[in-house]
């Protein structure tokens, strides 16, 4: 079986989470800068699992190697789930401070802070013909604060306060937020799917 698998994503932290979790199982995972290559397709569907599915076929379409994509996104209970999948993309041009501080702001009169992480993980293997998405989510809320001293994690993590750590993502050692996040739950569940195919 070819081991390598290309990880169709540019964020730093997302491309080390997934290597921690499958390269233990002798996978090599490369990334869209270590090809060269980029998504360019827009992602348009209104659904994680859409545009998941829209990068990996992308990317499949560009190169050989089998392609895992995630897209993932915050979802607030109070404000009907946004950002959800417009996490990445609302209020472009601004940092995440700026963000999590206008969430924070939005939520202040709402009594339910609850908020989850939800990723949907595709796998795509043309030559096989798999195309298998994967559901990963953490339950959580959003802090009355910003966390002022994050030591890991990016974008939300600073005010995402995770039910099964208690504490902020930001405050979670990658060892920690692995074990339990979005992406880990889903990697775990590629990784389990990856060790049924044969060779
Ligand atoms: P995507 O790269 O299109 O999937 O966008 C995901 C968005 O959700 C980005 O804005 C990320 O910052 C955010 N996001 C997804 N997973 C995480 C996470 O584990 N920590 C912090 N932000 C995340």
């Amino acid at each position: 079986m070819n081991k390598t698998i290309v990880f169709a994503s540019t964020n730093e932290g997302k491309i080390r989470e997934v290597k921690e979790m499958l390269e233990p199982m002798g996978y090599t995972i490369l990334s869209l800068k270590d090809l060269n290559l980029e998504v360019t397709h827009p992602e348009d569907a209104e659904t994680f699992e859409g545009n998941s599915k829209i990068k990996a076929e992308d990317i499949a379409s560009k190169c050989d190697y089998p392609v895992l994509s995630d897209d993932s996104g915050l979802m607030i209970d109070a404000l009907d789930g946004f950002p959800g999948v417009h996490s990445a993309r609302w209020m472009e041009g601004h940092s995440y401070d700026e963000k999590n501080q206008v969430l924070i702001d939005m939520l202040k009169d709402k009594p339910n802070k609850k908020a989850s992480y939800v990723t949907v993980i595709t796998y795509l293997d043309k030559k096989r013909g798999i195309e298998k998405c994967f559901l990963g989510t953490n339950n959580g809320e959003i802090a009355s604060t910003i966390d002022p001293n994050p030591i890991n994690g990016f974008g939300y993590d600073p005010v995402f306060y995770s039910y099964d750590l208690k504490k902020t993502f930001s405050q979670a050692t990658p060892e920690e937020k692995d074990a339990c996040s979005h992406r880990g739950r889903a990697i775990k569940d590629v990784a389990k799917f990856l060790s049924t195919l044969e060779d």
